[in-house]
This record gives structure tokens, C-alpha cells and sequence, in this order.
């Protein structure tokens, strides 16, 4: 009961709203569907992320990975995981997550995580813009200023 209620109030709420107006199309970026197999199929390296979308102030990234990465965390933001292809295991000093295609996964900010992967596995990861990919650790696989596919 309390959910339909809920939803009863949510729905007048939003009936009183004015109309959501379509956004502007952000300069530079087509108006059309992103596919993620013609964006994957245009990396050939591992650990490199490239961002193929801005969502307000959010990154989204695609990066093929294989072998282990270097334990970090980011101190000021979560950091959202999709397997695409493949499978990829988040070790946490708490615990490890294995995640396989389709499946996702949010390292909760300032938890210590490092991504493995046995065999090359495609991931997509939503998280803010600027956000360094070896969080607190730095370091040579840093990648500061990602290109964009
Ligand atoms: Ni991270």
C-alpha cells in the first residue's frame, strides 16, 4: 500500500511539473547511437580508457583490460563497472567481486580495488570527469587526459 501511495504522490508531483526540455546536443557530438562493439573494435591496448560519452559531469569509458592492475582507490568519487565481454574480477581488500558479460558492479569511494582480468575482457565504466584510472596511486599506467572515441 505504501508503495502504490508513493506512486500515486509521484505522479501528481511530476503532473505539476513543467515540461523537461529536451537538452541542447553538446557541440561536437553526433546526435546517434553509440555501439559499443564498433567502439571496442577501435582498441587494441589494455589498461587505456577512452571516454565515447559525457553524462552532466560523469565520463562514460571503455577500456579493454587484461592481467592485473594496480591496487588504488578514488577518495572522492564512486566508480561504476560493466563487463562487456569477458570477465573481470575487482579485488577489494574486503573481498573480491567477479563480474562476467553483463554484469556491473560500484566500488564505493575510498575503497581500495584493483581490476584483473585473466583473458582480455571489454569493461565500461561510468565515473566523473577527470577522474584519474589509477585513483590515489599515480604511477606510469596513469592516463591523465583520455582521448575520446
Ligand atoms: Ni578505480
Amino acid at each position: 500500500m505504501a508503495d502504490s501511495r508513493e506512486a500515486i504522490d509521484g505522479a501528481m508531483i511530476g503532473a505539476r511539473m513543467p515540461a523537461v526540455k529536451t537538452p541542447a546536443p553538446r557541440k561536437g557530438v553526433a546526435m546517434e547511437a553509440v555501439n559499443l562493439e564498433e567502439k571496442f573494435n577501435q582498441i587494441s591496448d589494455h589498461w587505456k580508457p577512452r571516454i565515447v560519452a559525457g553524462l552532466n559531469d560523469l565520463h562514460i569509458k571503455l577500456a579493454k583490460v587484461e592481467g592485473e592492475f594496480v591496487w588504488h582507490s578514488h577518495a572522492d568519487t564512486d566508480e561504476f563497472f560493466l563487463v562487456n565481454r569477458g570477465e573481470l574480477t575487482i579485488e577489494m581488500r574486503e573481498g573480491s567481486v567477479t563480474l562476467g558479460a553483463g554484469e556491473m558492479f560500484v566500488v564505493p569511494r575510498g575503497v581500495e580495488h584493483r581490476p584483473v582480468a585473466s583473458a582480455e575482457c571489454e569493461i565500461v565504466m561510468i565515473e566523473p570527469a577527470g577522474t584519474l584510472n589509477t585513483g590515489d596511486a599515480g604511477g606510469e599506467r596513469t592516463v591523465a587526459d583520455p582521448e575520446w572515441l
